[in-house]
């Protein structure tokens, strides 16, 4: 309260002092700089899978704000690689201080350090335990618009925020599977056990016989089954990634990216306060054949979940993420208004980005700034709807959307009295910093310092889309 009172009167403050101060400025204004820039190799034979992390990426430095993230599959001379031979299961992008000297593989326990040697630096909310990214798509990457209007960003690299013997950085996972040859590339790409001739899983713990596919059975190393005679003919490829963005100055919104998931079993662990919401995200889940007598069309396979963003605010940007035989899915506000809806589209060709049977994009959402807001503790509805016509395994249901921060008011005197507050109060150590990030707003800040207070969420072995 302390908090919200000292903001109300630096806005007075700056009203007064600064009546004449205007924002305006055209879309032109903005200097967009563009990179392009290529992963490590990975290395795929006829039904194997390479699931890998490269740690410290090429990124862009500073303070500024992403305006745009691409990528795609390409093989050594740099043409693109269609999803029939190598299928991009996913991949994502993971912002992270690393301390400085310290090996990212070493334990915390070993370096004799108080300070954790990363610390993870997660989107704003809600799947903390396994969905940590700020960017990641999949079959749709090539396809599937992800650029940022003028004049909201992702803020990253604040010097401020940067903890005193940290860097920030930037891991990429990538998780492609080499289905040339296999001999069912739809189980293939949905990770069918059976196929994988799996039983258990990346550490060597057996599987649940009921577990009949997914992550767990198509993990580095694994191979699908390729037809007789079939194997070999090894290859390299590398994910290129071009990266936007602009400078960071006042006069940019930042954004807050909440990645919500159908499968999330959320719950309260504060009954009588509704706060302290424990997400428990499965990521995948099964779809099961409809019965034989249905007609297709009713053949549809609906899942829903309510839940709640921490704050709200102007939606910007919104898509969803599905697998093959995923129709569409829509969030939707408490009032059944919709937020966005973010249908697929399915290729009909054979050349990258027109692949037969694959969904090789989705729509996306771009509501004009303003026209779709969430207020404050809002109950969202997110509803995935797949076509059930044949079993599916391993499937997803996520929903990424853009939001302004709230704590950003679009009046310049209120940010500058945010940023004064956040320089008052901006002593080096991180508690005091996680404690102004809770004062000023439950944001990416919050979110990246919940990964201070609990720095082993043991997110390097969980990564998923
Ligand atoms: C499947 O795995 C089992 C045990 O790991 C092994 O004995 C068997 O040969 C494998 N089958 C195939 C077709 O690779
Ligand atoms: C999902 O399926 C339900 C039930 O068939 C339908 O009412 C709804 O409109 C569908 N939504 C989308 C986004 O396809």
């Amino acid at each position: 309260m302390l908090g919200g009172c000292f903001l109300a009167m630096m806005m007075f403050t700056f009203f007064i002092i600064n009546p004449g101060y205007t924002r305006a400025r055209l879309a032109n204004d903005y200097k967009v700089k563009t990179r392009v820039f290529l992963s490590p190799e990975l290395v795929l034979e006829r039904g194997s899978v390479a699931n890998k992390i490269f740690y410290d990426i090429d990124f862009p430095r500073g303070h500024v704000g992403l305006k745009d993230f691409r990528a795609e599959v390409v093989d050594e001379a740099g043409n693109s690689v269609p999803l029939q031979e190598i299928y991009l299961h996913h991949w994502i992008v993971v912002r992270y201080y690393h301390r400085e000297g310290v090996d990212v593989s070493q334990h915390d326990s070993d370096t004799g350090f108080r300070q954790p040697s990363v610390i993870l630096m997660t989107n704003a909310g809600v799947c903390h335990d396994g969905l940590m990214q700020y960017f990641g798509l999949g079959s749709e990457t090539r396809k599937t618009a992800t650029q940022i209007p003028h004049p909201y960003g992702i803020e990253i690299g604040d010097p401020e925020e940067v903890p005193d013997g940290y860097r920030e950085k930037w891991f990429l996972n990538v998780h492609a599977i080499d289905t040339r040859g296999v001999v069912e590339r739809l189980g293939c790409t949905e990770c069918q056990c059976d196929l994988y001739n799996v039983s258990v899983d990346e550490y060597g713990r057996p599987l649940n016989s009921d577990y009949k596919g997914g992550l767990y059975c198509c993990y580095d190393g694994t191979r699908c089954r390729v037809k007789e005679g079939l194997d070999g003919a090894r290859r390299r490829i590398y994910m290129k990634y071009t990266v936007k963005w602009i400078d960071w100055d006042d006069s940019l919104t930042p954004l807050n990216i909440y990645i919500l998931d159908v499968t999330d079993t959320w719950r309260n662990s504060d009954e009588s306060t509704g706060l302290a919401t424990k997400h428990n995200c499965h990521i995948e889940y099964n779809i099961d054949r409809c019965a034989t007598d249905l007609a297709e069309k009713d053949c549809i396979d609906s899942r829903q979940i309510s839940l709640s963003l921490p704050t709200g605010g102007d939606v910007i940007y919104g898509v969803a993420h599905q697998h093959t035989g995923g129709i569409g899915s829509t969030l939707y506000g408490e009032d059944g208004r919709i937020i966005c809806s973010s249908t697929p589209t399915y290729g009909e060709g054979t050349e990258a980005g027109n692949e037969a049977g694959y969904i090789v994009g989705m729509s996306t959402c771009y509501p004009q700034p303003g026209s779709v807001r969430i207020s404050d503790r809002e109950t969202l509805t997110l509803v995935s709807n797949y076509s059930s016509t044949r079993r599916h395994i391993g499937v997803m249901g996520l929903f990424y959307i853009l939001v302004a921060d709230p704590s950003h008011d679009s009046s310049p005197s209120l940010h500058h009295a945010v940023k004064m507050h956040r320089e008052t109060l901006g002593s080096h150590s991180s508690w005091a910093k996680g404690l102004i990030g809770v004062v000023i707003a439950l944001s990416v800040v919050v979110a990246g310092y919940r990964g201070c207070l609990s720095p082993r969420q043991s997110g390097f072995e969980r990564v998923a889309i």
